[in-house]
């Protein structure tokens, strides 16, 4: 039983999803990448795949049947059906850059936005100023869409910009209506997909698992009045995407009840949409990223925008470490759900639940019992039956998290017949799956901390007849909600393959989410919930400053990102044990979209750098193996050092995008252990005089230790209304080896 009801979008590879398809078969699904495409005309690359194909295959009829997508637009590659010695072969070829087999992911209201500051009707937010993303074009790569939904009503728009080239697919439930002016295009891809996961599908653009339209409308669904978690109430009010002017383009390439996609579909989706004109790629997808089609997005001025996976809070999880694009962490808004419980003893608790349902509305007393960890041998001793249970995560974080051990639980007395649970757990954001719980559990599931359930324990043990009724959620946001924090479930870095490269890169809103699913709007929770928000705020900059290049917009949203919330207090970290959030909580921050419009400094990179880089994770060439040790001389908006033995170097070029005369001072935290220091320690931009200013970073280790990460910020400051943070982390080593395990 699959208790999480909406989600779960973590890296995981579905192995076991291929073994059907090839179970009989020699051959299977090959990415055939071949780098940038040699020639402007599409037949031509075309032709280069079936040459190179014919020459492992003997016969030119063979290999045009092997073929299951080909990429010609952004880049040039294919995707066939190969046995390992026919893939050998082809990797041999030249021309030929990465031969890898298919691997399947998991993809992984809105109140959001007003949290995060984005007024609608301010005349000085980015919103306006961006003219609430009028004509930028997002490129949403995910389950599909489900068209009807008010939020995709294009009543209103203009015109579909001129310079869009892509097109409306039509297939099952899914015709050209489908599309409109704000859904301007539209496509699917089940080449690659196991006809498990098609099974029920629509084969068509049309969104079956609502992850594809709940990010969709995260980023642009327009304001709908009224909406709330399946029309109970909570949640209530306007719904909005983060740039409700900007127009969709919907690439369907995750397929199946929870969104499962292959890299060779998603490979296409991202071809296609390069030459279809998107803007911004919003990517809410898990363990993607090592196959370089993203990479030519960003070459082609496209900000990718991913997420960074649901793996916390173990560290070393991020998912989608590459350096060209935005990892997105995700964090709480400030709603809560609070549910009081009123005990026999006229004592009044409270939890938080998604009571909304009427039918559900257990006015009534029931009796209460103490199921202690709710496992099996604590309820072979115990009647739950008909009554109200009180039970307990296992306090040991490493047993099992508290998102299993609340499915196991609610399973566990749902055969003993009991009403509902109340169910203690430290705070994991796993809200959402209550919802599951309360089609099982009819007269309520809540959720509260370990010393609430410890208050309950004690009158449920003492009185001789204990009774507990639930009243219904009610919504409370604003100030009197601590928020925001880290998610427990949003996935933390270092990245293991880069830790040179600093992730997550920034935090955006994605516990309780609400969004269009269908005809109506639900919670869902997940870095693919943070993910659009990022993608709506690279979009309403996109529009604003059309000349920036991808690696700009992201150094505004990272160096502006804020690390403390609105009392100024340092943003928290959920997890086992909460702490002040770090940079591989959160990268830069928490986005701040009004301010990130005006970031003064950016830190620019050419795209040839992430190419050069990219040629070098691939396996050591030439000179790469110096350019992978000095990794974090990209010139990216955080510096991770991940092997200080005694002295490190790391040099940045800031441009400036303020006003064009402008002195910026350097405030410097070092990390603790480390010595710091900054060259120049000020620059001063003069009008006429170059925009560009290169500074050069010490770090000094002044322990020798082995392993241990230490953060830190580098901040210009210009004295009056800008500040150019960005985050560090440095480990110091003796040994190349470094292995946090002891
Ligand atoms: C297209 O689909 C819509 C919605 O599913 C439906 O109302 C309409 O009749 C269809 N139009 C045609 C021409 O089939
Ligand atoms: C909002 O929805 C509620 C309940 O669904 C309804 O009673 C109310 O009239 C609606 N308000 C507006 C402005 O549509
Ligand atoms: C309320 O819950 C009942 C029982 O779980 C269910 O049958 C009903 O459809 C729900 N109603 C709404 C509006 O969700
Ligand atoms: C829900 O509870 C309230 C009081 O808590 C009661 O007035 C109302 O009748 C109940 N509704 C249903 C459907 O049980
Ligand atoms: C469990 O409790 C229910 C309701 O109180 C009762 O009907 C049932 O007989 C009890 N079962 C046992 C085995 O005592
Ligand atoms: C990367 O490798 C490709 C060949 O695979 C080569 O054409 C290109 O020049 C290389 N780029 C850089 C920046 O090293
Ligand atoms: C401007 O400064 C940048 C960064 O220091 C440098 O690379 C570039 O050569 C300079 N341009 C001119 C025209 O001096």
């Amino acid at each position: 039983m699959d208790l999480r009801s909406s989600c779960p979008l973590t890296l995981l590879l579905v192995l076991a999803l291929m073994l059907p398809i090839f179970a009989n078969a020699s051959s299977r699904l090959y990415i055939v990448y071949m780098g940038e495409k040699k020639h402007d005309d599409p037949s031509v690359v075309t032709a280069s795949h079936h040459d190179a194909l014919t020459s492992v295959f003997g016969s030119k009829d063979e290999a045009i049947k092997s073929i299951v997508y080909s990429y010609k637009h952004g880049f040039s590659g294919f995707a066939a059906m190969l046995t390992e010695s026919q893939a050998d072969e082809l990797a041999k070829l030249p021309g030929v850059v990465i031969v890898k087999p298919n691997t399947y992911h998991k993809a992984h209201t809105t109140r959001s936005w007003d949290f995060l500051g984005l007024s609608y009707y301010e005349q000085s937010s980015l919103l306006k100023k961006a003219n609430y993303g009028e004509d930028v074009i997002i490129g949403v790569v995910d389950s599909g869409i489900w068209p009807e939904s008010r939020s995709f009503d294009d009543k209103g728009y203009g015109p579909v910009p001129a310079r869009w080239k892509g097109k409306c697919q039509t297939g099952a439930a899914f015709n050209t209506t489908g599309c409109n002016r704000k859904i301007i295009g539209a496509r699917w891809y089940s080449g690659d997909i196991p006809d498990e996961l098609l099974k029920g599908e629509y084969m068509s653009p049309r969104d079956l698992a609502g992850h594809g339209t709940h990010c969709a409308s995260t980023i642009a669904g327009r304001q709908v009045w009224n909406v709330s978690h399946r029309q109970g109430g909570l949640g209530a009010g306007v719904g909005r995407g983060g740039a409700p002017r900007a127009r969709l383009a919907v690439y369907k390439a995750c397929w199946g009840a929870k969104a499962t996609c292959g890299d060779a579909a998603l490979l296409a989706a991202i071809d296609d949409a390069i030459n279809d004109g998107v803007d911004v790629l919003s990517l809410s997808l898990g363990g993607y990223g090592e196959v370089p089609g993203t990479l030519h997005a960003v070459a082609r001025g496209i900000t990718v925008v991913f997420a960074g996976g649901n793996s916390g809070p173990v560290p070393q999880s991020v998912a989608n470490a590459v350096p060209w694009a935005i990892t997105v962490a995700a964090s709480t808004i400030d709603r809560s759900f609070p549910t009081v419980m009123s005990l026999g003893n006229k004592e009044k608790l409270v939890g938080q639940s998604l009571n909304y349902n009427a039918t559900m509305n257990s006015s009534n007393f029931h009796m209460l019992v103490d199921g202690l960890r709710c496992d099996e041998e604590s309820l072979a001793s115990i009647n739950v039956t008909g009554k109200i249970v009180l039970c307990s995560a296992p306090l040991e974080a490493s047993a099992s998290t508290p998102k299993q051990a609340l499915a196991a639980t609610v399973i566990g007395v749902m055969k003993g017949r009991a009403e509902g649970i109340i169910f203690a757990q430290y705070s994991a954001n796993i809200l959402d799956d209550l919802e599951s719980c309360n089609l099982l559990l009819p007269a309520s599931c809540v959720l509260v901390d370990y010393e609430m359930a410890a208050r309950i324990a004690s009158y449920a043990n003492k009185a001789r007849k204990p009774v507990v009724k639930i009243s219904r959620a009610v919504t409370v946001v604003g100030n009197g909600v601590l928020a925001p924090r880290i998610a427990a479930f949003s996935s933390r870095g270092p990245s293991t393959e880069l830790p040179a490269i600093l992730k997550p890169d920034v935090a955006a809103p994605g516990v309780s989410i609400l969004a269009a699913v269908g005809d109506s709007y639900q919670f869902m929770s997940g870095t693919s919930m943070a993910c659009p928000h990022v993608s709506a705020v690279a979009a309403l900059l996109k529009s604003v400053h059309p000349d920036w290049s991808p690696a700009m917009i992201k150094s505004a949203i990272v160096t502006t990102a804020s690390v403390t919330d609105r009392f100024g207090m340092p943003i928290q970290a959920e997890g086992v044990p909460r702490k002040v959030a770090d940079p591989f909580d959160f990268g830069g921050g928490h986005v701040d979209p009004d301010k990130s419009v005006d970031p003064g400094l950016v830190y620019d990179i050419d795209p040839k750098e992430y190419t050069k880089f990219f040629n070098c994770t691939l396996g050591p060439k030439d000179d790469c193996e110096s350019y992978m040790g000095q990794l974090y001389q990209l010139n990216l908006p955080s510096i991770a050092v991940p092997d200080l033995k005694d002295s490190v170097t790391v040099w940045r070029t800031v441009t400036n995008v303020g006003g064009p005369e402008a002195t910026y001072k350097v405030a410097i935290e070092a990390p603790a252990g480390v010595t710091m220091s900054v060259e120049p320690s000020m620059i001063t931009f003069t009008r006429g005089g170059n925009r560009s200013a290169t500074f050069k970073v010490t770090f000094t280790a002044k322990q020798r230790v082995q392993g241990g990460y230490t953060f830190g910020s580098l901040t210009w400051l210009d004295g009056v209304t800008h500040s150019v943070r960005i985050p560090l982390a440095v480990r110091t080593i003796i040994q190349d080896f470094v292995s946090d395990t002891s």
